[in-house]
């Protein structure tokens, strides 16, 4: 059932808007979870659902459904959406893209006047980005049963706000927690469009990629106690200098993922902490995130141990103490290659051509796999940059996934 094109002008038009809620003073888009411009975004995004006849709710941790109803509700829905929260100084596709395309989706599947059995939900996952708690996709992890109300008082933000108590500020109801996680086969089958974050499709000159399987990271907190000492006066030789064993402990970490059998592997020293900070002295207390990722969980692993062994010879080298703790450790996540046939019979028919890939960036969808079959359409990233203002996707080809995107979710609503 081939329906209407998706409209660019529809989907600019609300992302345009979303992008207007935004603390950024520089230029990019920031918009970190349950602050004043994210929960105006929501609002708007709900207003967005009730325009388009849908029901809407929200869990406890701040998921938003917005369902078209379908004939038979009571069977497992079909879902589609992403994330509106961003990282620091970002651009204004990563996530909207998706919740955007679910929105026009819908829209499309309302204009051709097809019967749904199935309900359709477009959802808005709380905290896709780690930015404020530090753990990336915090509603996704919930919905999976990954994330229970006591793992959530672990989470603090830079002011020392627990998650649960700014839930609970927020008017959202702890008690419902245990509500949040979806049993498996719970939804027929879920489908996020998102941008592709890096260079491929751009590369191979391609407007839609298929995502087979969505890599998976191991983030650690890194905390390195070594002496703070005169930086005159301190011999080379009697040094315990915290920065350079983070400089070691990095640079090692950046030839394991170049020497790895996967391509997939990467790893990331993305946020370092030197402390006291001053020209003058050397560090004796430093702090810093690893993010350690494969599509593969075995290559992963073995990247993982080989870190924990190196640290341990450069404590003894140095004579610090390297102290290792582990945030997340997720497993990479499949496609379900029944809806990988859908997205490819769509492109087939309507003579889009697509490439089938990886994702390295992490997903929502990659939490959603862990009790639905799920499957991911991407879009070119100009330039292949993400997490940046420089952020760009032409509307021409979001609205072009999103042609993919509805037909494949009107085709399982349908089943
Ligand atoms: O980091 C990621 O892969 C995602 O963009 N949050
Ligand atoms: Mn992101
Ligand atoms: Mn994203």
């Amino acid at each position: 059932m081939l329906m209407q094109a998706a409209s660019p002008a529809n989907i600019q038009r609300i992302l345009e808007k979303l992008n207007t809620f935004n603390s950024d003073q520089a230029g990019g888009t920031t918009r970190v979870l349950f602050t004043p411009p994210e929960l105006e975004a929501r609002n708007y995004i709900k207003k967005e659902m009730i325009d388009l006849g849908l029901s809407v709710r929200e869990d406890a941790i701040g998921n938003i459904f917005g369902t078209l109803v379908g004939t038979e509700p009571e069977l497992p829905p079909v879902w589609t959406g992403s994330h509106i929260d961003t990282v620091l100084h970002a651009g204004m596709y990563d996530g909207m893209a998706g919740v955007v395309a679910g929105l026009e989706a819908i829209r499309m599947i309302q204009a051709s006047g097809a019967s749904l059995k199935r309900s359709i939900e477009v959802i808005v996952y709380t905290s896709e980005e780690p930015t404020r708690f530090g753990l990336g996709c915090l509603g996704s992890r919930a919905l999976a049963g990954e994330l229970s109300l006591e793992q959530a008082y672990s989470l603090v933000d830079a002011e020392g706000n627990l998650l649960p108590d700014v839930l609970k500020e927020l008017g959202y109801d702890l008690s419902r927690f245990t509500d949040i996680a979806m049993p498996q086969g719970s939804v027929h089958g879920a489908v996020e469009l998102h941008i592709e974050q890096g260079g491929v499709l751009e590369s191979l000159g391609l407007p839609v990629g298929i995502v087979h399987t969505i890599a998976a990271p191991t983030n650690f907190h890194v905390t390195v106690s070594g002496q703070q000492r005169h930086a005159g006066s301190t011999p080379m030789h009697l040094r315990h200098d915290a920065f350079l064993a983070c400089c070691e402990v990095s640079l090692k970490l950046e030839q394991l993922a170049k020497d790895s059998s996967s391509p997939d592997t990467v790893a990331t020293v993305g946020k370092v902490e030197v402390l006291p900070g001053a020209a003058n002295v050397i560090s004796g207390d430093v702090q810093f995130t690893v993010d350690i990722r494969d599509s593969n969980y075995e290559t992963k692993c073995s990247l993982v141990e080989g870190m924990r062994q190196f640290v341990r010879t450069v404590e003894v080298n140095r004579g610090v103490k390297i102290t290792l703790e582990q945030i997340n450790d997720d497993l990479p996540t499949r496609s379900d290659e029944r809806i990988i046939a859908m997205l490819e019979q769509a492109c087939q028919e309507k003579r889009i051509r697509y490439h089938k890939m990886v994702s390295g960036a992490f997903h929502d969808s990659m939490l959603v796999g862990r009790f639905a079959p799920i499957a991911m359409v991407f879009v070119p990233s100009k330039d292949g940059i993400s997490h940046s203002p420089e952020e760009y996707t032409d509307y021409g080809d979001i609205a072009l996934g999103t042609d993919i995107l509805a037909e494949a979710l009107l085709q399982m609503a349908q089943n």
